[in-house]
Order: C-alpha cells, then structure tokens, then sequence
C-alpha cells in the first residue's frame, strides 16, 4: 500500500501519526528530509512518537534511548554497563520514504 501527501502538509519536527492501511505510521520531517516510522519503540513498545527529535535522531521518553532516523539503529542507550540484558533492543521500523517535487509517498509493504 502506498500513500502520498505534500511536504507542506508535515509539520516541522514534530511527529505526525497517520493511518496508512491498517498500518500506523509516524512521520517525521526536518527541511526536507522525511521518515516514516513504527509508532512502538523496539525497546519496549513505548510510543515514541511521543519522544524529541534531535536532529535525524529521535529520543524514546521512556528509557531515553536514541535511535538514528536514516538507519534505525540505536546510537545511545543510557546506562548500558547495568541491567545488560534488559537494555537489549532492536532497531525502529522503518518505511520506504519517496518524494517528488514536494509529494512524499510512503510505503507499506
Ligand atoms: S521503551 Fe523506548 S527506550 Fe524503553
């Protein structure tokens, strides 16, 4: 499935949910760069739309982990030296993103 909308239309920073399907999707924007995202926190399912975007970065409010928006991968778990195994998590679940001349389309597999 696929759905498109203009960049005008995503607000700046600030994490955008949409139904596309059946799916829940978190859009993020920075100029005119755009992510499309899992609403749940691979940590611990939390929802991290309702975390802050740093950057191409978004930071979970639960635990504090920072995940890469270009790649999904964590790059910050607080206290990783304790609690080891409990602080394990994957990487967001990301969406393909394409934009044309201001139209974003985003993909679901
Ligand atoms: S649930 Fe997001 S960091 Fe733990």
């Amino acid at each position: 499935m696929r759905a498109c909308l203009s960049l005008n239309d995503i607000p700046e920073g600030i994490p955008m949910k949409v139904n596309i399907g059946t799916q829940l999707v978190v859009i993020i924007r920075r100029g005119s760069k755009v992510w499309a995202i899992s609403p749940y926190c691979p940590h611990r399912g939390a929802d991290i739309w309702k975390g802050d975007i740093v950057d191409e970065t978004i930071r979970c409010y639960l635990h504090g982990y920072i995940y890469d928006l270009n790649t999904g991968a964590p790059i910050l778990i607080p206290f990783s030296d304790k609690y080891s195994g409990w602080r394990e998590t994957g990487n967001l679940i990301r969406f393909p993103v394409d934009e044309y001349g201001g139209e974003v389309c985003i993909t679901i597999p």
